[in-house]
Formats: C-alpha cells, sequence, structure tokens
C-alpha cells in the first residue's frame, strides 16, 4: 500500500508530497518536530509529546499551524489513512515560506506542518536480545539542545559514524566528559550500586517523553534514581547501561567504544522498564517485577 503524507491541509501520495524551495526549514532549519511512535494504532504519549512541541515553539515564537483538537484529529486520519498499526508518526512545524531572509518574516505567514507515518518494528527481537553498542563521540551541538530543532547536522553525523564503526547510536560528550545524551536518544546507565541515572533535563540535552515516563514508572515502582551528569568512565564501569527514545523505547546497550558493559548481556532493569514502558504504551499499568 503507498504511503500518505500530510502537507499544509492535504492528503497526499508520499511521492507527490512537497514543500517550497523557500520554506525557512528547508533554508533555516528554522523549525521543529516531534516522533510519536504508534503502538497497536493508539499513540504513545501523544499529550507529552504535543506539549514539548508547543513548547518549542514558543522558545521560538512560531505560532501553531492548528489547534490541538483538531492537530489530534488529524493525526489520527494520517495513521489510519496509511493503516499502521505498529510505528512511527513524525511531525514537523517550520516558520514557513518566505523570500531568504534571516530575520523573522511579517507576522501572519503560515507555519507550514507536515507529516508521515512510518511502519517500525517496535520491538525487534534481535537487537532487545542482544543488546547494541554505542560508539562516543564530542558533542558539537548549538547550545539550546531542549528545544527538538530540525537542525541535525550534528546528530546526522554522529550517527552516520556510529554507523561506520558497527554502532546504533552515539553517545555525545560535553567538554568535561561527561556524556550529554545520545544522537537521538537519552542515555542511562545503572550505577555500580545498582541506582538508575541520567542526565538532569536542562539546557544542555532534549528532556525525551520517554525519559520522563521512564523516570515516573521508576518512582512509582520504587527504584532508586539519580538525575546528574555522568562520566564516560563512569559509563563504562555501570552494571547496565541502555538509551531511551520514542522509536526504540528503551534498548539495552553491551559495549560502549572498546568496554563490555557488565557481562556483555543486556541488563535486569533495562528489561524490566522497557516492558513496563511497553505496557504503558498499552494502556495497561506498567508492573515492574523485582
Ligand atoms: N529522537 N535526545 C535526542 C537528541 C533526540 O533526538 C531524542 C528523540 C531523544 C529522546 O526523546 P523522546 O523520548 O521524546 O523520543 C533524546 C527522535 C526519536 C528522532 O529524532 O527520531
Amino acid at each position: 500500500m503507498s504511503r500518505v503524507a500530510y502537507v499544509n491541509g492535504q492528503f497526499l501520495p508520499l511521492q507527490q508530497a512537497t514543500v517550497h524551495i523557500e520554506d525557512r526549514g528547508y533554508q533555516f532549519a528554522d523549525g521543529v518536530y516531534e516522533v510519536i511512535a504508534i503502538q497497536d494504532g493508539r499513540l504513545v504519549d501523544e499529550e507529552g509529546h504535543i506539549d514539548r512541541l508547543d513548547r518549542s515553539l514558543r522558545e521560538l515564537k512560531m505560532s501553531r499551524p492548528m489547534g490541538r483538537r483538531a492537530h489530534a484529529l488529524v493525526m489520527r486520519e494520517l495513521v489510519r489513512r496509511n493503516r499502521v498499526r505498529n510505528g512511527v508518526i513524525y511531525l514537523q512545524v517550520t516558520r514557513g515560506v518566505a523570500p531568504r531572509d534571516f530575520r523573522f518574516p511579517p507576522p501572519g505567514t503560515a507555519p507550514s506542518l507536515v507529516m508521515t507515518v512510518r511502519r517500525t518494528d517496535l520491538f525487534p527481537t534481535k537487537v532487545l536480545e542482544q543488546g547494541v553498542r554505542v560508539v562516543s563521540m564530542p558533542d558539537i551541538r548549538w547550545k539550546r539542545r531542549d528545544i527538538k530543532s530540525i537542525a541535525l547536522l550534528p546528530q546526522a553525523l554522529g550517527k552516520q559514524s556510529a554507523a561506520e564503526a558497527g554502532a546504533l547510536e552515539g553517545w555525545m560528550l560535553d567538554d568535561e566528559g561527561f556524556v550529554t545524551e545520545g544522537c537521538s536518544s537519552n542515555a542511562w546507565i545503572v550505577s555500580k550500586d545498582g541506582v538508575l541515572v541520567t542526565r538532569q533535563a536542562d539546557h544542555m540535552i532534549l528532556n525525551g517523553i520517554t525519559r520522563q515516563s521512564l523516570l515516573r514508572i521508576a518512582e512509582e515502582a520504587g527504584m532508586p534514581f539519580e538525575q546528574r551528569p555522568f562520566t564516560l568512565e563512569e559509563a563504562v564501569q555501570a552494571r547496565e547501561a541502555f538509551l531511551t527514545s520514542a522509536s526504540t523505547y528503551c534498548i539495552p546497550i553491551v559495549q560502549i567504544d572498546d568496554h563490555v558493559i557488565g557481562n556483555g548481556h543486556p541488563g535486569l532493569l533495562a528489561s524490566r522498564l522497557r516492558q513496563a514502558y511497553a505496557s504503558y504504551a498499552a494502556g495497561q499499568r506498567p508492573d515492574i517485577q523485582s
């Protein structure tokens, strides 16, 4: 079945879905985006993602392309037209189309909204059974990483070099050697003492929606956790490491650079958190057995 995209008010076959060459997203990366998982036809953590979209728009002084209710309906219609039960919806808002000028276009310039839906494997058995590798790299991004901007060149370069090194993800390091986050995911470890650790959400990282939900789940289950920076040295000596994002949920990491993590197999806590998140995504109570 051919894919259908949504472009500024129209549902179009993907091949015919195009934007103007003077769209500010194309010329200045002047836009923001969200990725939301679809599990069994449901949008996972929808409210959190749309709240963050609104925040990103506010921070960049951009307006919403449509009201929240209408947007929710259009997303559902797009999922329905694509007949996707498990996958992701990608949505992007830019400051609209205007002659190329660094300054903002006149008030009233319509923001552009583009959305696509893609089928993905939310439960990749081999990856979950074996875990993945990550490689470290300097974080060369701007200083407002809390905004989910479409300016993703540093992450594209990072992911490419990770792939060339046979790794799934790049873990980016700040100037002091602390891990900020993954190129497209948040970074977590389970410390030597068994405490869940992920960096605090400030301007240095994107405050992942999956991250926030997992912290809530961990708290409700009485799991000890800390939100603080951790170094690469601490990570390679950790009991477990894992990453989280809307499109992957929670993926165990078994190797960072040349260092094997724990016993080289996916960690117990990461697997439990993943299961708990999948139940939560299915609208069930996330039950973590100890
Ligand atoms: N990436 N950090 C970065 C830099 C990200 O790009 C992402 C998400 C996350 C995790 O956030 P969330 O849990 O809300 O997905 C953290 C998406 C999936 C992407 O770019 O495809």
